[in-house]
């Protein structure tokens, strides 16, 4: 069990975080569904059937790149904490753009309402590689309020289960919790979010707090926010999406090597759509 000093109401990760990975020059890619051809591929299909849409957390815009390309519905709302990222989504999707209107949202999801989003007006609602990062109860009251009474959420959740199977002894986990602390950022000027004390007694700074879901309590902050999860598979990310996001050591890892042949990928998050209630 480690033992944390933060506190519970704060952010898990600051916008500076990403605005610090933005401006990297040689950006390393996310461990995302959005790098994997094939989910992209079938998501973005998935997503294009409606007129009105929105995507929280759309980092450098993998996504919104190949939604646009495909082309479907009329508004598409891109909402993000981080200035950095929101700029290079608009350069990489915004020239690309003829028949949909870009609506640019610089918005934290923790404490801002989307007020400028009228209510029941989306048909789609998006969320790829983000919840992890953020408040469940503020993020879900406001989709809740802004989504079609028809409409569908579509988000990837970390799976508290998987962790609870495959991770008996990592340091950065806390069991208690279901919170995982990333204790690297590959950027110098970014300040810890807080630090742990690590079984050898040593004060170890963080920089990200990644909260994992059982099922049964996702279930439940679902529907005290007014929706209903229509299905939950798991989403398995190749080694070579990993590779290329060069996850800590990925190769070196017996752990993680005994994982990929247990289920032939990586199985840490669950592709939940859900609906109103
Ligand atoms: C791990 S990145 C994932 C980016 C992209 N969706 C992908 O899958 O590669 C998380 C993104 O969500 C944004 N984000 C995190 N917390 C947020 C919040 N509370 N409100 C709005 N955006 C947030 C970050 O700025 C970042 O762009």
């Amino acid at each position: 069990m480690i033992t944390t000093q933060e506190d519970h109401r704060a952010k898990n990760v600051h916008p500076e975080y990403y605005d610090a990975a933005a401006a990297q020059i040689q950006p390393r890619p996310f461990p995302s569904p959005v790098n994997d051809p094939q989910w992209l591929s079938s998501a973005v299909d998935w997503f294009s059937q409606a007129e009105t849409i929105m995507e929280v957390g759309s980092g450098r815009g993998e996504f919104a790149e190949a939604l646009v390309r495909k082309g479907g519905p009329k508004r598409y709302y891109l909402v993000d904490m981080s200035q950095g990222m929101l700029d290079l989504v608009r350069d990489r999707a915004g020239k690309l753009s003829k028949n949909l209107e870009l609506v640019f949202v610089h918005a934290d999801i923790d404490s801002d309402p989307l007020n400028q989003i009228p209510d029941n007006s989306l048909d789609k609602i998006i969320m790829i590689n983000a919840f992890q990062d953020v408040n469940p109860y503020s993020a879900l009251k406001t989709f809740r309020r802004i989504i079609s009474p028809k409409g569908f959420f579509r988000v990837n959740v970390l799976s508290r289960e998987f962790r609870d199977e495959n991770y008996h002894d990592e340091e950065n986990f806390n069991k208690e919790t279901g919170y995982f602390y990333l204790t690297r950022s590959h950027f110098a000027d970014v300040k810890p979010l807080g630090y742990f004390t690590d079984k050898k007694g040593d004060r170890i700074p963080y920089y990200r707090i990644l909260k994992s879901y059982y099922r049964k309590d996702l279930d439940r902050v679902f529907k005290e926010c007014g929706f209903e999860i229509l299905s939950a598979e798991p989403i398995l990310l190749s080694k070579e999406v990993l590779l290329r996001a060069k996850t800590m050591a990925w190769n070196k890892s017996a752990l993680r090597q005994e994982i990929l042949s247990k289920y032939g990928g990586y199985p840490a998050s669950i592709d939940v759509i859900a609906r109103p209630i």
